[in-house]
C-alpha cells in the first residue's frame, strides 16, 4: 500500500488559531500511520507565515496555555510532495475558500467543502437567503454594511428596531461567538452594532429565536452523504447565550449526545442537515447547527463546513455516538478528499 503523504494544516489568521493548533494536535495523534504520513504546516496568526512544524512537539504556548504557531522552518507547498491537503483551519483565511482556492490553483487535493461552498456557509449574510430558497427556515432578519450605519444611522436603527426586540447582532463572517451582542432594548443596539462592524464591516440584526440550540454532522462517505445524531448543546450559568466564554473558557457547556428529542424531531433535523448541505453544495463534512423551537419548528442557523475538531469537539463527537471514531472519520474525510470529482471539466 502507497503511504499518502497528508499536509495538516493549522493556526491562521483568525481568533480561532489556538482552536485551530488543537484540532491539528488531535489529528496528528490519531490520524492512521499506516495508510498516511503526517506533516504539520503552521499558519502564524500575526503575519500568516508558513512553518513546517516539528512533528514531536509542533506548537508554542501562549500565555493562556494555549498552543499556537510560533516558529519552524519555512515552507513552500509545492515542493513537499503532498498528496492532499487536510485544512484544520476554522474562521476566515482558512475556512473561507481562501485555503481552497490556493490548493485548487496548485491542483492538489485538500480536505472539505471547495471554494464557493466555503465562502458562502463562512458569510451568513449569502448562506441564508439560499437556505431560505431551498426550503429551510432562517431567523428574521437584516444585513447592515458599514457604509450604510456610516451614512444613515437613524435609517438604520428604525429598520433593525421594527423587527423587534430583543435582537442578535452578529458579524457576518463571525466564527466563536465573536463580536455577537444579544440586544434587549433600543438604547443597547448602537454600541452592538459598532462592536460587530469591529469585526466585520457588514452585520446581521435577527430577532432571537427561543429555542434550543441543536447540532448535527454530515459526513461523506464513498460519495453519498450520512448524518450523525444529533447533539444538543446547553449553556450553563448565567450566560444568555452560546459566547466565546461558554464556548471556550469557563466550561459552562454541556453536549447532550444524542440530544433529548424525539425520534422524528431527530429524523427532521438530520435530513434538514443533508439539505442545507447540498443547498450549498458544501463536500466532505459540516457540521449544521440549528434552533429548534418549543412548538417543534427548525430553524437553521449556520454551518460549519470546517467545525472544530478536538477529539473533544462536538463534531468527533457526534460521530463517535454514530459508531465512527476520530481515526476512522479522518481517513473518511482524506479517502474523499483524494477521490474528489467535483472540479469543473477542462
Ligand atoms: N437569531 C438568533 N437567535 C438566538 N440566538 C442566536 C441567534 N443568532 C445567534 N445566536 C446565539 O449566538 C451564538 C453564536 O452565533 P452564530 O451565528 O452561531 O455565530 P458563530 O459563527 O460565531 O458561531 C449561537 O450559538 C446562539 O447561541
Ligand atoms: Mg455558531
Amino acid at each position: 500500500m502507497i503511504i499518502k503523504r497528508v499536509a495538516i494544516m493549522c493556526g491562521g489568521r483568525s481568533s480561532e488559531h489556538e482552536i485551530s493548533c488543537i484540532s491539528a494536535q488531535g489529528v496528528l495523534g490519531a490520524i492512521d500511520r499506516s495508510k498516511y504520513e503526517p506533516i504539520v504546516i503552521g499558519i502564524r496568526e500575526s503575519d500568516g507565515a508558513w512553518f513546517s512544524l516539528d512533528l514531536q512537539s509542533p506548537f508554542g504556548k501562549k500565555s493562556n496555555g494555549l498552543p499556537c504557531v510560533e516558529n519552524g522552518a519555512p515552507v513552500d507547498l509545492r515542493t513537499l510532495g503532498v498528496d492532499v491537503v487536510f485544512p484544520l483551519l476554522h474562521g476566515p483565511y482558512g475556512e473561507d475558500g481562501t485555503i481552497q482556492g490556493l490548493c485548487e490553483m496548485m491542483n492538489i487535493p485538500y480536505v472539505g467543502s471547495g471554494v464557493l461552498a466555503s465562502a458562502v456557509a463562512m458569510d451568513k449574510s449569502f448562506a441564508k437567503p439560499i437556505f431560505a430558497s431551498n426550503g429551510l427556515s432562517v431567523a428574521r432578519g437584516m444585513v447592515l454594511t458599514q457604509q450604510e450605519w456610516k451614512s444613515n444611522q437613524k435609517e438604520a436603527m428604525s429598520r433593525a428596531t421594527e423587527l423587534g426586540f430583543p435582537l442578535f447582532v452578529k458579524p457576518a463572517r463571525s466564527g466563536s461567538s465573536r463580536g455577537t451582542t444579544k440586544v434587549k432594548q433600543a438604547d443597547e443596539l448602537s454600541a452592538a452594532i459598532e462592536d460587530a462592524l469591529s469585526h466585520d464591516p457588514k452585520v446581521l440584526i435577527e430577532v432571537a429565536v427561543v429555542g434550543r440550540e441543536i447540532e448535527c454532522g454530515v459526513l461523506e462517505i464513498n460519495g453519498s452523504l450520512h448524518t450523525s445524531v444529533v447533539g444538543e448543546v446547553r449553556v450553563l450559568g448565567n450566560h444568555e447565550f452560546y459566547d466565546f466564554e461558554a464556548k471556550y473558557l469557563d466550561g459552562s457547556t454541556e453536549f447532550d449526545i444524542p440530544a433529548k428529542i424525539s425520534e422524528s424531531e431527530s429524523v427532521l433535523v438530520q435530513a434538514a442537515a443533508i439539505k442545507a448541505f447540498q443547498a450549498l453544495g458544501c463536500e466532505g463534512l459540516a457540521r449544521v447547527d440549528f434552533f429548534l423551537t418549543h412548538d417543534g419548528s427548525l430553524i437553521i442557523n449556520e454551518i460549519n463546513t470546517m467545525p472544530g475538531f478536538t477529539p473533544k469537539s462536538v463534531f468527533p463527537m457526534l460521530w463517535k455516538a454514530q459508531g465512527k471514531s476520530y481515526t476512522e472519520i479522518i481517513s473518511i474525510l482524506i479517502e474523499s478528499a483524494l477521490h474528489r470529482r467535483q472540479h469543473v471539466v477542462r
